[in-house]
């Protein structure tokens, strides 16, 4: 299976895709994941996406497809994968499809989570990830049992730097701008489905699962 999650900041698109990765033991294919240790790590790639991820804007088109590009021709993306994050704009969209149709595999769906301004804003100043396992928490929806502290492995959980306010502002427009018009751009290529994310995680994945497989 190969889908692309597409839906705003705090839409619930990695919380989703790793679900379905231990459903359908393919990987996630995160290009903020990527990125974001690029950054820790300190590597050329990171110190240049990183003024762009700090305002909320987009890192270049160029630098995206090319780290894209590399993992699609990974062994482990021959059964499928799950997008999150990629595409974003309509140029990554086109690449992404001459790459596929030159290795003769389409994507299979585009899949957009549906959730409301309010309840992103929520989302994204509330999340918390953990330091060692990377499981996500949620101050207002979801919190650990011991403030600061992962349930799973005991680990520190820490707020990401572009989920403060102001920033989050910036995410939001830049992906009504630059993104949302790839609803039309995979509704056109007749693969778009979508699912409401509000409710919980459980229920939503209920749906996200019975879509696919539909
Ligand atoms: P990226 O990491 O992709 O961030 P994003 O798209 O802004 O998405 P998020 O990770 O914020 O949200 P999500 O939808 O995954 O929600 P989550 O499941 O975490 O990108 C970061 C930056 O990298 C970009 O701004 C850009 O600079 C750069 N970048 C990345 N890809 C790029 C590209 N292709 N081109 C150019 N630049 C790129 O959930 C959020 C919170 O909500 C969590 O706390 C979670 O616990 C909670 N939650 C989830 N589901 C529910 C629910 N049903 N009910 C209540 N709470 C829920």
């Amino acid at each position: 299976m190969r889908i692309v999650l597409l839906g705003a900041p705090g839409a619930g698109k990695g919380t989703q895709a790793k679900m379905l990765i231990e459903k359908y033991k393919i990987p996630q294919i995160s290009t903020g994941d990527i990125l974001r240790k690029a950054v820790a790590d300190g590597t050329p790639l990171g110190k240049e996406a990183k003024s762009h991820m700090d305002s909320g804007g987009l890192v270049p088109d160029s630098v995206v497809i090319g780290l894209v590009k590399d993992r699609l021709a990974q062994d482990d993306c021959k059964a499928g994968y799950i997008l999150d994050g990629f595409p974003r704009t309509t140029p990554q969209a086109e690449e992404l499809d001459t790459v596929l149709s030159a290795m003769n595999s389409p994507l299979n769906v585009a899949l957009s989570v549906d959730v409301d301004k309010d309840d992103l804003m929520k989302r994204l100043t509330g999340r918390r990830t953990c330091k060692g396992c990377q499981q996500m928490y949620n101050m207002y929806f979801s919190p650990p049992g011991k403030e600061g502290t992962c349930d799973k492995c005991g680990g520190e959980l820490f707020q990401r730097d572009d989920d403060k306010e102001a920033t989050i502002k910036n995410r939001l427009d830049v992906y009504e701008k630059s993104t949302a018009p790839l609803i039309d751009y995979y509704g056109k290529k007749g693969i778009l489905k979508s699912v409401d994310g509000t409710g919980s995680i459980d229920e939503i994945f209920t749906k996200v699962v019975s879509i696919l497989e539909s």
